[in-house]
């Protein structure tokens, strides 16, 4: 059984997300998409929101039956190993992400060498979608159908009306 985890923050889940977990879904028999903690992002959903928000966008898709959703606390090749999975799937968006995204790629592969690193790149219509202008976009008030799933769009405008509230 060959096993992949689609690690990530996901706060929130967006359309560009949804895209690489159905096409990472047809390469593997099983994906676990994998909220995570990122200690350089604050975030407006706590990690068992972000996963529940996953589940409910998941519904909309075809072919994600072997995607389970999950979230987890260390380091991302711990969990891995946990898991069973020898692959872990990242998305890339733009050339601004390699940077980043291979030194990661290099540090998991240095700290446990099983685990490799596949990269799928995004759809060019759905590269500028990122959680953080997700939130921008929330702030103010701008309809994110399209960006997030259908289903979830209305919680994240409205955590981010009461993140709002709560600062004034
Ligand atoms: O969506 P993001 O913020 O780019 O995801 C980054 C994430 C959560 C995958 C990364 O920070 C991570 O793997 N965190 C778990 C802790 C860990 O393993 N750190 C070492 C590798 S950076």
């Amino acid at each position: 059984m060959r096993t992949a985890i689609y690690p990530g923050s996901f706060d929130p889940v967006t359309a560009g997300h949804l895209d690489i977990i159905q096409r990472a879904a047809a390469q593997f028999d099983r994906l676990v998409v994998c909220v995570m903690y990122n200690s350089e992002k604050q975030g407006l959903f706590t990690p068992a929101e972000r996963a529940d928000l996953i589940r409910r966008s998941l519904v909309e898709l075809d072919g994600v039956d072997n995607v389970e959703v999950d979230y987890a606390d260390g380091l991302l090749v711990d969990y891995a190993r946990r898991q069973n999975a020898n692959c872990v799937v990242k998305g890339l968006r733009r050339v601004a992400d390699f940077e980043a995204e291979m030194q990661m790629a290099d540090l998991n592969r240095q700290l446990s060498p099983g685990v490799d690193t596949l990269f799928l790149t995004a759809r060019p219509n759905l590269a500028f979608i990122s959680s953080t202008i997700v939130k921008e976009m929330a702030r103010y008030q701008v309809d994110l159908r399209g960006y997030v799933a259908g289903s979830i769009a209305d919680d994240v405008t409205e955590r981010m009306r009461q993140q709002l509230e709560e600062a004034e």
